[in-house]
């Protein structure tokens, strides 16, 4: 094992030896080394005023991305780079003396007044600059790629004008010209260990391999477990919890990988929502759209599906899709796999199907059987940085005109996330017709009865399940109408 955290901080092997495991990036910034150009707004990753960005080795090169650094802690960068607006500037000493082109296109185009969200806005900008560089960027991957970032003064119009300016094909920088240099550093502190960083209160530990991490669980039953922390954050700066033992999961090997065996895409438990997109929706694009609205592109670089099923709540966003499909989950523990289909894993509110000293190992999407119809829909009050007040998801598979199986689950309907087995009934061996999906739409109050909250009232959670299954019906069927309207496909 090893005791120092190693990462790259303004082109320097920055060592950190002694820290509470759950000491934040933004507050190691702003304290401890006075860089105060990250901002802290909202403290739990809704407005991206304290973005930066991290740099990973990736195919030989590095791969950067936005993060919330107010929910990050300090030694998940261990092996990592770790860039602030501070190495954006110009700085004598490093021959470099003009604005970085975002800088430069935000000051060009107004994007900036009261300044508050600016750092966060060119942090974000700077990950876009350096991703894709050999194509220009258009409107829409804009709008998604700021959709984590607030500015209550600018009216965005003239962020996304400088975005535009910015983001023109063939982006080169000072970044792009070190890289060589800085992938020789970024090597050079790779951990071969299990990282160990003990603090007065408890420590963090940093497992390398499944095997490791199942040993530490054994030992240690009450971990905390943390992959992308953008739940568990949270806990620390809105609900001044105090977390003794973490286990960081974003480590492990095997829990990284992505891998296909012809029945099942088996995801790693610790696989971010952005690395698992592209495989996701290539068996079902009908989760992109989900996956977009999934906080915003910070969280998505950090949260994990793992986390979203894991923390066991009825109203996570990707729990509904998968368990419609069949999902299966891989729970590992020293004893070794036990495999159970997702929609056992969520026992009641708050009690989940994994025993002490166990973790979830992967996520098994089947791959679709042949005439399957799918989607899942996110009913929220805003269209990004929101939380589900219904989440449905329908698989079907037709057959000459008959509806041959069916699987209807429902978020925000009940305790946890739940198959709605009367509704099932109703459609099951009828015919794909606006009859049968009447019918079935009738038969959800005997498979819910829903609760009035902060996001919706009973009645409307009700009658937009409801609503729901006549869009899925209509979107899957020859129509005159146009179903969907607008820009983003919601
Ligand atoms: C601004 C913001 C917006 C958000 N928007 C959405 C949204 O639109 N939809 C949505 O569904 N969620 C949303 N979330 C919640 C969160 O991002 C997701 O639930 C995410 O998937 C959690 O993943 P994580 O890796 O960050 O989990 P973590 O925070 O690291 O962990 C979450 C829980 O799971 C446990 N855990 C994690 N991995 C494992 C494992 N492999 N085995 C066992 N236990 C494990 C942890 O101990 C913890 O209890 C949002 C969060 C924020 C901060
Ligand atoms: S301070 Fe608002 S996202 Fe971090
Ligand atoms: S410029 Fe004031 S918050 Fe964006």
């Amino acid at each position: 094992m090893h005791n120092t955290v190693r990462f790259i901080l303004a082109g320097q092997v920055e060592e950190v030896h002694y820290c509470e495991a759950t000491r934040t990036v933004l507050e190691f910034l702003r304290e401890d080394k006075g860089l105060k150009g990250t901002k802290e707004g909202c403290a739990e990753g809704d407005c991206g005023a304290c973005t930066v960005v991290i740099g990973e080795l990736h195919d030989g090169g590095i791969r950067y991305r936005a993060i919330n650094s107010c929910i990050q802690f300090l030694p998940t960068l261990d092996g990592k780079q770790l860039l602030s607006v501070e190495d954006l500037a110009p700085d004598d000493n490093h021959a470099m003396t003009e604005l970085h082109a975002v800088q430069q296109a935000m000051l060009d185009q107004h994007g900036s007044q009261c300044g508050f969200c600016t750092p966060g806005f060119v942090m974000s900008l700077f990950a876009m600059y350096h991703n894709e560089p050999e194509r220009d960027v258009e409107r829409s991957e804009i709008d998604l790629g700021l959709a984590g970032n607030l500015c209550r003064c600018t009216g965005y119009a003239p962020i996304v004008r400088a975005a535009e300016q910015a983001l023109e094909a063939d982006r080169k920088d000072r970044f792009t010209d070190d890289e060589k240099h800085s992938v020789e550093l970024l090597k050079s502190i790779q951990p071969a260990e299990m990282l160990v960083i003990k603090s007065e209160n408890g420590a963090f530990y940093a497992p390398r391999s499944i095997n490791e991490l199942c040993d530490l669980l054994e030992k240690k039953p009450q971990a905390t477990m943390v992959a992308g922390a953008t739940d568990v954050g949270l806990w620390i700066t809105k609900q001044n919890r105090q977390l003794d033992t973490v286990i960081y999961l974003g480590a492990v090997t095997e829990l990284k990988q992505i891998e296909e065996d012809g029945n099942y895409l088996h995801i790693g438990a610790a696989v971010s929502y952005t690395d698992a997109t592209a495989s996701v929706s290539t068996h079902y694009p009908a989760f992109l759209p989900l996956i977009e609205r999934i906080g915003a592109t910070q969280v998505r670089n950090a949260g994990t599906i793992g986390g979203n099923i894991a923390n066991g709540s009825p109203i996570g966003d990707m729990p509904p899709g998968l368990i419609a499909i069949g999902a299966r989950l891989v729970l590992r523990s020293s004893q070794g796999q036990r495999v159970i289909d997702l929609e056992d894993y969520f026992i009641s509110y708050g009690k989940q199907n994994l025993q002490p000293g166990e973790c979830v190992e992967q996520i098994l999407l089947p791959l679709p059987p042949p005439e399957q119809i799918f989607a899942t829909y996110k009913i929220s009050k805003r269209l990004e940085q929101d939380i589900s007040a219904v989440c449905g998801a329908f698989a079907l598979q037709l057959n000459d005109g008959m509806i041959k199986h069916a699987r209807v689950c429902f978020g925000g309907m009940a305790e946890t996330p739940k198959r709605a087995a009367a509704c099932e009934q109703a459609l099951t061996g009828k015919s794909w017709s606006q009859d049968t999906i009447s019918r079935a739409m009738l038969a959800l109050p005997e498979d819910f009865t829903p609760l009035t909250d902060m996001r919706a009232s009973k009645q409307y959670r009700m009658q937009v399940a409801q609503n729901l299954l006549q869009r899925f019906y209509l979107e899957h069927s020859a129509t005159p109408y146009p179903i969907r309207l607008g820009v983003r496909n919601v």
